[in-house]
């Protein structure tokens, strides 16, 4: 499809550069750059001049102010002019009103005009979570979250699904993602387990370059290409359980951000199940390990032309991430050669030193991070920055080389020529073509790990199917996290289908699909089918004590195991959970991880449209005891199981009820 610019006249892109707009400083372009500071990314030396033209010209304060990210709500109209704000997100869920493609892309053009009309001109990016599709967004299609993309074991779909997530990111006029992460998950009891790809890292490290590919397209500076956010560096995954010091009872009750955070359960409650025991803690690892298991995945990327990482919330050996200058600067910047820009994760240069957010700023910027995500109060960082810097606690030339950084990812991206993106990508949005690969995506991801009696594949011809479960009936469930709004939630969330939906269109007679979500029913079924679901959860707010099934979802198989000859489970959950005792009762599971809008693809498989071939991506624990021993040491099933039976005729089963 061709594309023409926007609707805005001043859309209509530029020929060439866009030179900066203080009028006047048109002048004999800056000394030559000494060649010990010039950027050797590959940018054209066009652009390479500009840069330094433009770090000739800017104010400090200007420096700074690209250095800045600010949450959009924290954002009044005239701010991004006046503070020359580099950056402004979206944090989980922080959609218009209406949420709408349309009302996203006038949002964000918004924020980009502004930026041009500042001083300096520079365009803005804008960021967002698009970590299973454009998930903030309503009507955009929702990918399997990563775990399930793991099971796949194919890099030329994730590809795939990096370049139908960019085509719709950039439909909104957003060109940078805060994705993929490359978090290697060692305790499963982690919040973000699932926005893993995998245990292991070679795994990781092909599924992720793939991604990055994806986003970026034939070249970066494509009209559709976006910034990936490689993330969380490093090793975010490797945290123990019970370090972490995101929450305390006091500051649970005047958190801004868990604030946001609309769950079903009370935070207290979400405590005493392990909430915010793991997700930003301490690993406590050697260098081996880490270099070992948590590097590769970012020496990839930055070979795959990645120019921007985030900082994880975590700490190594007790210095925090976000301070660490020889894991920053020292490794990731200097022998791995990244010559992108580290952004912060929300509030995270915060946690340094708490209460003392002057050490917090210098640190953090000293230590190699570039542009800080300040969500609540851009102006605080932008006073401060500016403070330690005219204080000597922070050199000029760090704030160039950060400055330089962001404005080479811009340059690549080719914001300069062209800020804002094609209106007419808006028709990508939710597409049946981008659906179809998110289905595809959810056959391959599903993973079969027991099926007595072949069971599986369904024939369509059974004269009755009990389904069981409300999740078989939840495009919330099977969404998970991040979709809609950060924490996830249940019901009609956005445009998909559900499993049970697809079931219905897979036989064909749906009266003979019996849909009973609390499975309670006297008549008799050759084969029951019970979906059970992992409440929706993000981040820390998803670490737990215990990976174990609900008594609810106990009781709701034990009715099904009565009424049916044969017994179906089916599990949405954001990693595996321990069902050792529970497993010899089933005839066959099936892992579906979180599948997202395309439930027809969990139902195709379930009834022999296409093969099982997902293969799992991490350790079945055995035990709650072998969650402790990360990584978990005895399994009911090895990373790599799962069946993939021959096309066999389904069994017959016993007569109709
Ligand atoms: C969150 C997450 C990070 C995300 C960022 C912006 O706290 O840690 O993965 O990209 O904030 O939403």
């Amino acid at each position: 499809m061709e594309f023409s610019f926007g609707a805005f006249p001043e859309e209509n892109g530029m020929a060439g550069i866009r030179m900066p707009r203080r009028a006047g400083l048109e002048g004999p372009p800056p000394a030559r750059v000494p060649k010990e500071t010039r950027m050797t990314h590959p940018l054209s030396q066009e652009h390479r001049a500009l840069i330094e033209r433009l770090l000739g010209e800017m104010t400090l304060g200007e420096k700074i102010g690209q250095m800045t990210q600010a949450e959009k709500n924290s954002v009044r109209r005239g701010d991004v002019a006046r503070l020359g704000l580099g950056s402004v997100l979206s944090g989980g869920g922080g959609s218009p009103k209406p949420n709408t493609p349309e009302a996203w892309r006038a949002m964000v053009g918004e924020f980009i005009r502004e930026s041009l009309a500042s001083p300096v001109g520079i365009p803005l990016l804008y960021g967002v979570d698009a970590v299973h599709g454009h998930n903030n967004v309503l009507g955009a299609t929702i990918f399997p979250h990563n775990i399930g993309l793991g099971a796949t074991r194919d890099p030329a779909l994730v590809r795939r699904i990096g370049r139908a997530t960019a085509l719709e990111v950039a439909a909104t006029n957003v060109r940078w993602d805060f994705a993929p992460a490359v978090s290697i998950p060692q305790d499963l009891r982690w919040g973000r387990t699932y926005e893993g790809y995998s245990q292991d890292p070679a795994l990781v490290t092909e599924l992720a370059t793939a991604y990055v590919e994806g986003l970026r397209g034939d070249r970066w500076d494509s009209p559709t290409s976006v910034l990936p956010s490689v993330k969380h560096y490093v090793a975010d995954g490797a945290t123990a359980f019970g370090t972490s010091k995101r929450v305390n009872e006091l500051g649970m009750m005047f958190d801004q951000t868990l604030a946001l955070a609309r769950t079903g359960e009370s935070l207290t409650k979400l405590r005493r199940l392990g909430a915010w025991q793991i997700d930003q803690g301490d690993s406590p690892i050697d260098e081996a390990t880490l270099r070992a298991i948590h590097l590769p995945p970012y020496g990839a990327a930055i070979e795959a032309g990645a120019l921007n990482v985030m900082a994880s919330y975590s700490s190594w050996r007790g210095l925090r991430m976000h301070a660490h200058r020889y894991l920053l600067s020292g490794v990731l910047k200097g022998e791995l050669g990244f010559q992108g820009f580290v952004v912060s994760d929300w509030e995270a240069i915060d946690q340094i030193h708490p209460g003392d957010y002057p050490r917090c700023v210098a640190d953090a910027v000293n230590a190699g991070v570039d542009m800080v995500m300040v969500p609540f109060d851009p102006e605080r960082f932008i006073r401060t920055l500016r403070a330690e810097v005219e204080a000597g606690r922070v050199s000029g030339a760090r704030i160039d080389d950060a400055v330089r950084r962001i404005l080479t990812a811009k340059a690549a991206l080719g914001l300069f020529e062209r800020p804002y993106t094609d209106e007419a990508l808006l028709s990508l949005v939710g597409c049946p073509e981008h659906r179809a690969l998110a289905r595809e995506a959810v056959r391959k991801s599903l993973v079969l790990l027991k099926n007595e009696g072949n069971v599986l594949p369904l024939s369509p011809d059974l004269p009755a199917l009990l389904v069981a479960g409300e999740a078989a009936d939840d495009l919330g469930a099977q969404c998970g996290g991040w979709t809609i709004t950060w924490m996830g939630g249940h019901g009609a969330v956005t445009p998909g289908t559900t499993i049970l939906e697809g079931l219905r269109r897979q036989f064909g007679h749906p009266a003979r699909v019996h849909f009973v979500p609390d499975g309670d029913t006297n008549s008799r079924y050759p084969v029951g089918l019970a979906v059970l679901a992992e409440e929706p959860y993000a981040e820390g707010m998803g670490d737990r004590r215990e990976l174990r099934l609900t008594p609810k979802h106990l009781a709701l198989l034990a009715r099904v195991r009565r009424q049916c000859d044969r017994l179906v489970v089916v599990l949405l959950s954001g990693r595996p959970l321990v069902v050792t005792e529970q497993v010899p009762g089933w005839d066959a599971f099936v892992a579906a991880w979180l599948p997202g809008t395309e439930g027809d693809g969990v139902a195709e498989v379930l009834c022999g449209a296409a093969p099982f071939t997902g293969r799992l991506g991490f350790a079945w624990p055995l035990s709650q005891a072998d969650l402790a021993r990360t990584p978990t040491s005895r399994t009911l099933w090895q990373i790599g199981a799962g069946l993939t039976p021959a096309s066999r005729e389904p069994t017959p089963l016993s007569p109709t009820p």
